[in-house]
């Protein structure tokens, strides 16, 4: 092989590529695709052996929920260069990158598709969706008012790229925003307004990375300062919760949960957040749908491309997240 051998996981992000000069692709699927069911593939065990020319692989695209092989053979990459995730949250692979590799991560990607859930998960529970499915299953017509969306307070703790997507979609539904970040800016608090803002909100919507400086950052504090019967939405990652907080805050009745992502995550069977009322749970979906794909089909092209070329790549990770 004489390109940039480049490991993609799937054939949709191999098609991308097709017929790229210089570059050289091979698909090494390690770990789960989007829109894969659970059940669709055993993920490859960390002793699987990799194809013989790991040691050459410059490019790599790691699978969209990689299996612990998927990150293991990063070691096995004397030549490695790049990374690119298909992910926007990069936590789960930032342990095993090997110094001197880019990391590139596939913020905006997600933007369209992880927004679509927010708002779907807030509008559900807030209208009791959730409920009626379940009456609506056992032929009932269980006649209730609902809550509204309308004049309510949603936060965005962590106003980002989805977060502003979030917002935008918001736009229609007579509803005050407030935005928390780590850096306060114009119309963007800090976290030490933090306490203030979650005081006012009747919908807290998480979307920061997941770090050292997240991991727990809703905790029994932060559910404590939110108003009785405020909706919680978590579509950032599970352990940014603190789970038995929230299951405390819950189980009381004081508190409403939409969660994609949970820790641990899957969530285990007779977890007590399956049978809380007032939670809504999605497993870990938000991002999994065509045109998220599409974009970051596109997303990899571009970054390819760009390596051949030389030309700077976008997304690069070069601090926390
Ligand atoms: N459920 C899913 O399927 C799904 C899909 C996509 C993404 N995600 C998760 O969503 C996260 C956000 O994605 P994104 O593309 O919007 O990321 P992003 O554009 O990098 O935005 C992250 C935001 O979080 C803020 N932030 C970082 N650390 C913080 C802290 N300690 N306290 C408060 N705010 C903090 C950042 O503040 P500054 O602007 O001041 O830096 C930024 O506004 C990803 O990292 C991923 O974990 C989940």
């Amino acid at each position: 092989m004489e390109g940039v051998l480049t490991w993609v996981p799937a054939e949709w992000v191999a098609a991308g590529l097709a017929g790229m000069p210089g570059v050289d692709v091979q698909v090494v699927g390690l770990g789960r695709d989007m829109g894969e069911s659970g059940a669709a593939r055993v993920p490859a065990s960390p002793a699987s052996p990799a194809p013989a020319n790991v040691a050459d692989v410059e490019f790599y695209v790691p699978s969209f929920f990689p299996s612990p092989a998927g990150t293991a053979v990063l070691a096995e990459m004397k030549r490695l260069r790049v990374v690119q995730t298909l992910t926007a949250g990069v936590d789960w692979l930032r342990p095993h990158l090997p110094p001197d590799v880019t990391l590139c991560n596939a913020r905006g990607v997600h933007d369209a598709s992880t927004a679509e859930w927010v708002v779907a998960a807030i509008l559900g529970s807030l209208r009791s969706f959730p409920a009626f499915t379940t009456a609506q299953a056992a032929g009932e017509w269980a006649y209730q008012g609902t809550d509204q969306l309308a004049a309510k307070t949603v936060l965005i703790v962590g106003y980002g790229s989805i977060g502003a997507a979030v917002e935008q979609r918001l736009s229609g539904f007579e509803v005050t925003v407030r935005r928390v970040a780590r850096g306060p800016r114009d119309g963007v608090a800090g976290l030490a307004d933090l306490p203030a803002l979650l005081a006012e909100a009747d919908v807290v919507v998480l979307l920061v990375p997941y770090t050292a400086d997240t991991a727990g950052l809703a905790d029994a504090a932060f559910l404590a300062r939110m108003k009785d019967g405020a909706l919680l939405v978590n579509a950032a990652r599970g352990a940014v919760v603190d789970t038995a907080a929230l299951v405390a805050e819950v189980s009381r009745g004081r508190l409403r949960a939409a969660v994609d992502v949970t820790d641990p995550e899957p969530l285990p069977p007779g977890h007590p957040l399956w049978s809380l009322p007032g939670v809504f749970i999605t497993p870990h979906v938000a991002a999994s749908t065509p045109v998220s794909r599409q974009r970051a089909a596109q997303l990899v092209r571009d970054q390819v491309l760009a390596y051949t070329r030389n030309e700077p790549l976008r997304n690069v990770i070069d601090g926390a997240y």
